[in-house]
């Protein structure tokens, strides 16, 4: 059976102190829930990481990162190492972000290596790849999907690309209120893991995590994550709130 996630990403929101509030209410929920089948992963901005870490000793959900750099060291101001991120026992990276390849200038070439990276510091990487609207409106959303993953992903060796956990985040459907439908959200992991399973074999395939993101909340987790291919959200904007964040975990 593969592992079923709902990871929290909260960008650059928060203040210290409205962070560990949040953080707290989030783990008294989840002890209340008593909930084993689904892996919570909260990842805050990296200056609250190791407070989480600290919370996180007393409950049960992980923590991740949102950002990580490609090099291991050295004379690279403000970027945060792999090495660091272990050092601190943190399991989760998220790689790729859309607004990291769009703000930011991260190209695939530059995500691989990132990816690669984590994997190597045993930080399990969140790959995140989707579409922009002009690409789905030309009906190339699942061509455009398919060269994120070869040019990140798929040059890992087997071994390390089941590490992965994938998160398919359809750009347009990112901060707007519009989220992909759950038959929307089906076709495209459907579709991630046969490219998974004609590369990788049907074991890999067959356990490989892929979350959805965008736009998903309270109200629309339930259809979205039952659709048979979608293992869970990467929730952005709703994971900022204890109440509808705990929600979408139960709607698993
Ligand atoms: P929203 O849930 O705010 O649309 O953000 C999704 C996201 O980018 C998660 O990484």
């Amino acid at each position: 059976m593969r592992e079923k996630i709902v990871a929290g990403n909260w960008k650059m929101n928060k203040t210290f102190t409205e962070a560990e509030e949040l953080m707290h209410q989030i783990a008294d929920g989840l002890e209340q829930m008593e909930e084993d089948k689904v892996g919570v992963i909260l990842c805050p901005p990296a200056i609250y990481l190791e407070m989480a870490i600290d919370i996180s000793e007393e409950s049960s959900f992980f923590v991740g990162a949102q950002n990580i750099s490609e090099h291991e060291s050295g004379a690279y101001t403000g970027e945060i190492s792999a090495p660091m991120l272990a050092s601190l026992n943190i399991d989760y990276c998220i790689i790729g972000h859309s607004e990291r390849r769009k703000y930011f200038e991260e190209n695939d070439e530059l995500i691989g290596r990132k990816v690669a990276v984590a994997i190597h510091n045993n930080i399990t990487p969140i790959y995140c790849c989707g579409e922009v609207l002009p690409e789905r409106q030309a009906g190339n959303h699942l061509e455009v999907v398919k060269m994120q993953l070869e040019k990140a992903v798929f040059i890992l060796p087997p071994s390390e690309f089941s590490n992965l956990i994938i998160a398919y985040e359809p750009v347009w459907a990112i901060g707007t209120g519009v989220n992909a439908t759950p038959e929307q959200a089906q076709e495209m992991h459907a579709y991630i893991r046969r490219l998974i399973g004609a590369k990788y074999g049907q074991d890999i395939a067959h356990q490989m995590t892929i979350l959805y993101g965008g736009s998903c909340n309270a109200s629309n987790a339930g259809a979205l994550f039952s659709q048979p291919d979608v293992d869970g959200g990467l929730i952005g904007g709703a994971s900022l709130k204890a109440e509808e964040f705990l929600k979408i975990i139960q709607s698993v």
